[in-house]
C-alpha cells in the first residue's frame, strides 16, 4: 500500500493511503475504534463490504475494530445542506456514538464534505476518515480538510477546515461510475496538473491520453479496469500535488488558492444552474472544466499566457468528453461571481494560467475580469 503524509507545522495532520482493493482500508486504522459509516445510498453495498471486512478482521495491526452502524444518505447538491448534516448527527446520537467514535464516509465529494462537517461538530468534533468513491473525490474533495454544505443556493457557504485522519484511495469503486460522473472527475484531475505538472512524467499529457481512451470506449467499467494501473498512478500523483499544497498552506492564505483554478466561474455557473434560472443540469466537474477554459481565455487576454493556450485546452478537454462552452452569457454570471465567498475587498483572487504546470493568483474585480474577457 502506498502512503503519503500531509504535514503542517512539522506535524502530520492527515494521511493518504492508496491500495488495490477496498478491504485494505482495514489497515489504515490505528488503534481501537468503534466505527460508524456514512455512505452515499448508491454505494451502500460497497459500504457493507467495508463493514464486513472490518468486522471479520476484528483486529488490525494495532487494535480492535468494530463497525457499529451504517447510515446511508441520499446525495445531490440540493441535499448538501445543514439539514442532512443534522440528520447524520441525529443518527449518531440515536446510535449512542460517543466522543471517541470514528466516522468513516464512503461516497463522492458530496458525502465526504457533509460527513466531514457532521463529524466536526458532533460532540465538538469526533475523528473521521474518507473512502472516496468518485474520481473527483479521490483527487480533490476528500483531501485537504474542507468540509461543508451549500446555503441559500451558494456553494459550500457553511463549513470548516478539519482534516480526516486518512483518505483511502482505491480504483475499485470507480468501476461502477457512470461515464458522466467519471468525466466530471477528470476536470479536477486535469486542473491539478495544470497547476503543477511533473515535466518528466508529464502527467497532464498522460491524463488526457487515458481519459480520451476511456471516453471513446463503449464499456466504461471495462475501460477503467483496463487502464486501472495508469489511473491509480495519476490519481496518486494528483493527490500528492494537492497534499503538498495543503501542507504548505492549510488554511488558504496564499498558495492553496491556486486549487480554485476555474472555480469562480464554475461556482457561478453552478449557482445559475441550481437556482432555477436554467433547466440545465451541470455537475461540479463539468462547471470546473468550463471555468478553467474561461480562466485560460482571461489569462491570454490579460497578456499572461501565450495565444493558443485556451484553444489547446479546449481541444484536450473535448477529447476527454468535458464541456468547454459557457452555458449562460458571461454578463449574467457576473452577479453570481461577485458573491464568491472568496471575494475580499471587492476583488476576487482569480487563478490565471501562465502555461500548463504554472499558474498565478491575480486579484481582479469581477467587472474588470468581464471587461477583459469581452475584448476581441
Ligand atoms: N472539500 C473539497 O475540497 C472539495 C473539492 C472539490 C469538490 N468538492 C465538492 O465535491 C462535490 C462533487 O463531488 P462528486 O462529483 O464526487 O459528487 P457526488 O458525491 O454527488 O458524486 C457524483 C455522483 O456519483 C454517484 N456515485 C458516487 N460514488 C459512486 C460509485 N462508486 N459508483 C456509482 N455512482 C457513484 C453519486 O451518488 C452521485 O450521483 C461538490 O459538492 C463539490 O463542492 C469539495
Amino acid at each position: 500500500m502506498k502512503e503519503l503524509e500531509i504535514k503542517s507545522g512539522g506535524r502530520v495532520i492527515s494521511k493518504i493511503f492508496a491500495g488495490a482493493g477496498i478491504s485494505e482500508v482495514v489497515d489504515c486504522f490505528e488503534g481501537t475504534e468503534t466505527v460508524y459509516i456514512v455512505c452515499d445510498r448508491k454505494v451502500e453495498s460497497l459500504a457493507g463490504s467495508i463493514a464486513s471486512s472490518i468486522n471479520a478482521s476484528g483486529i488490525n495491526h494495532s487494535g480492535t475494530l468494530h463497525v457499529a452502524g451504517i447510515m446511508p444518505v441520499e446525495v445531490s447538491e440540493d441535499l448538501k445542506t445543514m439539514e442532512t448534516v443534522l440528520r447524520i448527527n441525529d443518527r449518531l446520537l440515536e446510535m449512542n456514538a460517543d466522543r471517541n467514535s470514528f466516522l468513516l464516509a464512503v461516497g463522492g465529494g458530496i458525502t465526504t464534505d457533509m460527513a466531514g462537517f457532521a463529524a466536526s461538530i458532533y460532540k465538538r468534533g469526533i475523528r473521521f476518515a474518507f473512502v472516496p468513491t468518485t474520481l473527483l473525490a479521490q483527487v480533490d474533495a476528500a483531501i485537504g480538510g474542507k468540509n461543508g454544505v451549500n446555503f441559500h443556493s451558494y456553494k459550500n457557504m457553511l463549513g470548516v477546515i478539519r482534516q480526516p485522519e486518512f483518505t483511502y484511495l482505491s480504483p475499485q469503486p470507480l468501476e461502477t461510475l457512470s461515464m458522466r460522473d467519471f468525466i466530471s472527475g477528470e476536470a479536477e484531475l486535469l486542473k491539478t496538473f495544470i497547476i503543477e505538472n511533473n515535466l518528466e512524467s508529464d502527467n497532464y499529457v498522460s491524463a488526457v491520453r487515458v481519459f480520451s481512451a476511456i471516453h471513446e470506449s463503449s464499456d466504461i467499467s471495462e475501460s477503467i479496469r483496463t487502464h486501472s494501473a495508469k489511473l491509480q498512478e495519476l490519481i496518486f500523483a494528483a493527490a500528492s500535488v494537492k497534499a503538498g499544497i495543503v501542507s504548505r498552506d492549510q488554511y488558504e492564505k496564499g498558495e492553496r488558492r491556486k486549487l480554485n483554478l476555474g472555480h469562480t466561474f464554475a461556482h457561478a455557473v453552478e449557482w445559475m444552474a441550481h437556482s432555477g434560472l436554467s433547466e440545465q443540469d451541470i455537475s461540479h466537474g463539468e462547471a470546473v472544466a468550463i471555468g478553467i477554459i474561461q480562466a485560460a481565455k482571461l489569462s491570454e487576454k490579460a497578456g499572461l499566457a501565450e495565444q493558443g493556450l485556451a484553444a489547446g485546452l479546449e481541444e484536450d478537454f473535448k477529447k476527454c468528453g468535458l464541456p468547454v462552452d459557457l452555458p449562460f452569457p458571461l454578463d449574467s454570471l457576473a452577479g453570481a461571481m461577485a458573491k464568491d465567498k472568496k471575494a475580499e475587498g471587492g476583488k476576487i483572487h482569480f487563478i490565471l494560467i501562465k502555461c500548463i504546470g504554472s499558474v498565478m493568483i491575480y486579484d481582479l474585480a469581477v467587472e474588470d475580469a468581464v471587461r477583459i474577457l469581452d475584448r476581441k
